[in-house]
């Protein structure tokens, strides 16, 4: 028999932290983590048994991102949207999966808050096995705001709680309420997220950088004039490269070692491809709270007034030194072009 070890589990931990934080929340805001802790047991129990059943492949439609949908991405979708919409405290949920925001009539009182995510993320990769996640992103519901849109559309600074699942080699929850971040672990054997992490922090400088270099020449000169500096030591090392390709995936492993990850505008996508409300701004307020930094390479992440649901935003994320080198790069790069030298 394994010895007795105190455990404590997500819903534990939630309900530890909104007494000081939300203590006008009367258990609202722990259902909703337990929604989402729900939802995440389903998708990954499915996302492990891909090819045992009817998981796998595309479903013949497209989302509103004109993204083929993998049939997993819609089991996910479905599991947050069933799973969330039952719980009183949810007034409004926004999918990358749904054009517009679904909204349930629930009095004012009850209803206080939107929750924003992307079900399925890394979805090109669920046929070859490789790591994929869900995100989200937990807002208030503004009080005075009728227009189910316009509420949504607010910084990613106003975020109440934001964190991710990484259906890895194990599945692990990661979450901040913007008190520390913490990371429990899906103990099969309990069938519950374990707090394994306490008050997670990104180290100051790691040897890891991730981007696609694939569209390395289409990225803009201070983007490639920063790659080149990882490269060749002027950080104080030279950097390896690792890309999952798996935005959670190649967040997690920024958060745990340190380093940067990049998604950058090019030519033709001058805002890069990941999305501002169920991408960037949910894992840029984790590596704030973890001690980390996040831009679209003008300014921060979670400074943007969100004009579209589904806007996208360049993306670079990760460990204060890198971070600080790359708006150091942006200023020495662009400046002269800027004074129109
Ligand atoms: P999603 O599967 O939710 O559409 O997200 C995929 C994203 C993100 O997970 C990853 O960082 C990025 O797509 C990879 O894009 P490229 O294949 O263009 O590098
Ligand atoms: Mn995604
Ligand atoms: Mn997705």
């Amino acid at each position: 028999m394994e010895k007795f070890q105190m455990i404590t589990t997500i819903q534990q931990h939630v309900l530890q932290q909104q007494e000081e934080l939300f203590p006008d929340a009367r258990g609202i805001f722990s259902s909703l983590i337990s929604g989402i802790s729900l939802a995440t047991k389903a998708i990954q129990a499915q996302v492990r048994r891909a090819g045992l059943g009817d998981q796998l492949g595309a479903v013949g439609s497209t989302n509103v991102q004109g993204e083929e949908q993998q049939k997993l991405d819609v089991y996910a979708n479905q599991m947050l949207l069933h799973c969330l919409g039952r719980r009183d405290a949810v007034a409004m949920l926004v999918s990358e999966e749904n054009k517009e925001p679904v909204t349930f009539d629930r009095a004012r009182d009850t209803g206080r808050y939107i929750v924003v995510f992307d079900p399925l993320d890394g979805s090109s990769n669920i046929d070859v096995n490789v790591p994929v996640g869900t995100i989200f992103s937990i807002f208030r519901r503004p009080e005075w705001e009728r227009d189910p849109t316009k509420a949504v559309l607010q910084p990613g600074s106003k975020q109440v709680a934001a964190g991710y699942v990484v259906y890895g080699s194990s599945t692990i929850l990661v979450y901040t309420a913007g008190r520390g971040v913490f990371g429990f672990t899906l103990d099969p054997s309990v069938g519950a997220f374990v707090l394994a992490y306490e008050n997670m922090k990104m180290p100051e400088q790691g040897k890891y950088y991730s981007v696609n270099e694939a569209n390395v020449d289409k990225f803009p000169p201070a983007y490639q004039e920063y790659l080149a500096r990882l490269r060749n030591g002027s950080l104080g090392h030279e950097y390896s490269s690792r890309y999952v390709g798996s935005l959670v995936s190649d967040f997690h492993r920024t958060l745990l070692k340190g380093g940067v990850f990049l998604y950058p505008p090019t030519k033709t996508h001058a805002s890069g491809k990941l999305r501002l409300m169920y991408e960037a701004n949910p894992l840029a307020f984790i590596a704030e709270q973890a001690g980390g930094m996040a831009t679209n390479g003008i300014g921060k992440i979670t400074d943007i007034q969100p004009e579209a649901i589904h806007q996208r935003t360049p993306l670079v994320i990760g460990s204060r030194v890198e971070m600080e080198a790359f708006a150091q790069c942006v200023r020495e790069v662009e400046a002269p072009v800027a004074a129109g030298r």
